[in-house]
């Protein structure tokens, strides 16, 4: 089809995810090279969100992905993990499991981040089936946290209008606050990260005890919460929700989907934190999205009662652990390693921080944070560091960001699930130039943006 007929069979056919479906001048993109991809005029963006945080390789590896996906489909195109098993999917658990934190041996495999999602709480109530406590059908998440849509994700998902017009949600769950330091609890930025971590946690354990402590089967969290805009945990959060989990007789999910697969420079980001989670969702980075593909990692504690009780595990699904996607995911792994593609986002993790630091001189950009290869820019109004209301949001974020991006030639992610950021995830592949080009890239897109919100100067003068 020409792009002409691409937008008119988009507009007549297509039904797009999360998006208004009437869009004119659909960015259509047919072709990726390195970080670039290129729409059907032939322009050409650097994707600065990894096609939605997936895309960790960039689109540079599709031969070698293509001869792992031609072995698999000329030996065996497709059998499941319904009771039978093929080697791609086994020597794929074998390998998460070798490189997950210890203690996270066994491995559930789906077609991506919800299904990872609602697999890990099947597998937590029948783990508290199989020991003997079946009241614990209730679960702790954080707000404005996004952890899928299909319904029972959705119950987790702290995102109040993703689930108004769903009722009620499938699983009794309570939202916390969320690790927010720019914005702490008296409207600022967060200046004690200690004491901030205690109110936290403190929070955490009155909801348990609120819900009923041998009622809560689950805390599920992000290593680094996306929607709100990559919001980091304070020092010792992640131990304390630790503690808090033993204590209480609840299981710790770590939501991966995003932090996971090299994302925040491991494979599992928790094990940073010096604790192991009891369950884990990958989805997104585990092929680098040459192939759709999610997994559970859950500790061998958590499965050894279903086992040993010999009960069904009674979830399933088709095409969970399909060869050809699982032979990907092993080559991705692969070339990770052959490649250094955690040392590199190690290695260039404080360069990233350090050149997106200096937007902070933008009148618009209020604060920058992140880990990792995976950062957001909280754009304000003021120096001050006032937000924008709904009009403006949407004259910003909705209006004029994306066509200004898009004149630029870059994919980052204007989003408003909390307040206003600017989001952006390079593939992990990134160089130091890429890097550069990127945040200049930003750097005049959001100029520009200041100056359409009527805002003037640089921030030398602001307050925070
Ligand atoms: C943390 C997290 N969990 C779950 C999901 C749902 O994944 P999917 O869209 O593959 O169902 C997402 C999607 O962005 C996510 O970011």
């Amino acid at each position: 089809m020409t792009h002409d007929e691409l937008q008119q069979a988009a507009s007549d056919h297509l039904l797009l995810h999360f998006s208004k479906q009437s869009l004119d001048d659909l960015l259509v993109l047919e072709r990726g090279e390195g970080p670039y991809v290129f729409d059907t005029k032939g322009k050409r963006y650097v994707d600065a969100l990894s096609s939605l945080f997936c895309a960790q390789l960039g689109y540079s590896y599709g031969e070698e992905m293509a001869a792992a996906a031609a072995a698999q489909l000329t030996t065996l195109a497709f059998n499941t993990n319904w009771g039978t098993a093929h080697p791609a999917s086994i020597e794929l658990a074998a390998k998460l499991a070798s490189v997950a934190p210890p203690g996270l041996d066994r491995v559930f495999f789906t077609s991506g981040g919800s299904e990872s999602v609602e697999a890990a709480w099947k597998l937590a109530r029948e783990h508290f089936l199989a020991i003997g406590q079946p009241q614990r059908t209730k679960a702790i998440a954080r707000d404005i946290a996004y952890h899928g849509v299909t319904l029972g994700a959705l119950s987790f998902t702290g995102v109040q209008r993703f689930k108004e017009p769903f009722g009620r949600p499938a699983i009794d769950v309570t939202h916390v606050s969320n690790t927010n330091m720019f914005r702490g609890p008296g409207g600022g930025p967060v200046t004690d990260p200690a004491a901030f971590c205690t109110m936290l946690l403190a929070e955490v354990e009155d909801a348990i005890v609120a819900a009923g402590p041998d009622e809560v089967a689950l805390i599920i969290a992000e290593p680094v919460q996306n929607a709100g805009g990559c919001l980091v945990a304070p020092p010792g959060y992640w131990q304390g929700l630790r503690t808090l989990a033993d204590k209480h007789g609840a299981l710790l999910m770590a939501d991966e989907v995003i932090c996971g697969c090299g994302r925040l420079g491991e494979w599992v980001a928790t094990g940073r934190e010096g604790i192991t989670p009891d369950l884990v969702s990958l989805a997104k980075g585990l092929t680098s999205a040459y192939a759709a593909m999610g997994a559970v990692l859950a500790a061998e504690r958590v499965v050894a009662p279903i086992v040993e009780s010999g009960a069904v595990f009674r979830h399933g699904i088709t095409f969970g652990g399909h060869p050809v996607s699982s032979a990907i995911a092993l080559k991705n792994m692969e070339i990770f390693e052959r490649d250094g593609v955690l040392e590199n986002v190690r290695e260039l993790t404080p360069y990233l921080a350090e050149t997106l630091g200096t937007l902070t001189d933008l009148p618009i950009v209020g604060d920058v944070r992140g880990d990792g290869f995976f950062w957001a820019m909280e754009l304000v109004k003021d120096d001050e560091n006032s937000t924008f209301d709904q009009a403006e949001r949407d004259k910003l974020l909705r209006g004029y960001l994306p066509g200004r991006l898009r004149e630029a030639g870059i994919i980052a992610r204007a989003d408003d699930r909390g307040d206003a950021v600017l989001q952006i995830a390079p593939p992990l592949v990134a160089d130091k130039a890429l890097l550069d080009e990127i945040v200049g890239l930003l750097g005049e897109v959001l100029a520009d943006a200041g100056t359409h919100m009527g805002l003037a100067g640089s921030r030398a003068g602001a307050t925070a």
